[in-house]
């Protein structure tokens, strides 16, 4: 089976890796979507809740499986039987870190990693600009999925 993985943080899941994450579905056999869990960070959504919120924004996809990790991302694509990691590249800017990220994950364990390059309706897309916006009023709805909105909106509501 050929199978990918597409790693994040997703904090929260944005339309914009909705887009790859379908289209990565179009490709393989299996996508398999991994959300970091990293104690260390803050997060607006645990990782249990960007995991509901992700299966839940992608319950039409039979090919794709949401789960989380902690730790390497090698370390989830072994024990996974993954081979490859999928990221969107959005700009240049993206590019030197996720290079240099690439380079070492193939020289550590041999996992190739795939760019796929962003729809340009969302190459201006962030989990943190969705939350900034959001949180001072902004109107984030066409930027995430309905659900997530909805979590969004409440969660901010809650601070
Ligand atoms: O959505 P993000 O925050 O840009 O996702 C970053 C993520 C989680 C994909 C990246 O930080 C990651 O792969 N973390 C796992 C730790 C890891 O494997 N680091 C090795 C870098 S060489």
């Amino acid at each position: 089976m050929r199978r990918v993985v597409c790693p994040g943080s997703f904090d929260p899941v944005t339309n914009g890796h909705i887009d790859i994450i379908s289209r990565a579905a179009q490709l393989y056999d299996e996508v398999v979507v991994a959300v970091a869990q990293n104690p260390s960070k803050t997060t607006l959504f645990t990782a249990a809740e960007r995991v509901e919120l992700i299966r839940e924004a992608t319950k039409r996809y039979d090919n794709v499986r949401v789960d989380r990790f902690e730790g390497l991302t090698v370390d989830f694509c072994r024990d996974n039987d993954i081979s490859a990691i999928i990221k969107g590249l959005r700009a240049v800017s993206d590019f030197d870190y996720e290079m240099q990220m690439a380079q070492m994950n193939y020289n550590q364990a041999g996992v190739e990693t795939l760019f796929m390059t962003t729809n340009p309706l969302y190459a201006f897309l962030s989990s943190s600009l969705v939350k900034d916006f959001a949180k001072f009023g902004g109107d984030v709805s066409g930027l995430v999925p309905a659900n997530v909105l909805e979590r969004l909106n409440s969660r901010l509501a809650e601070s």
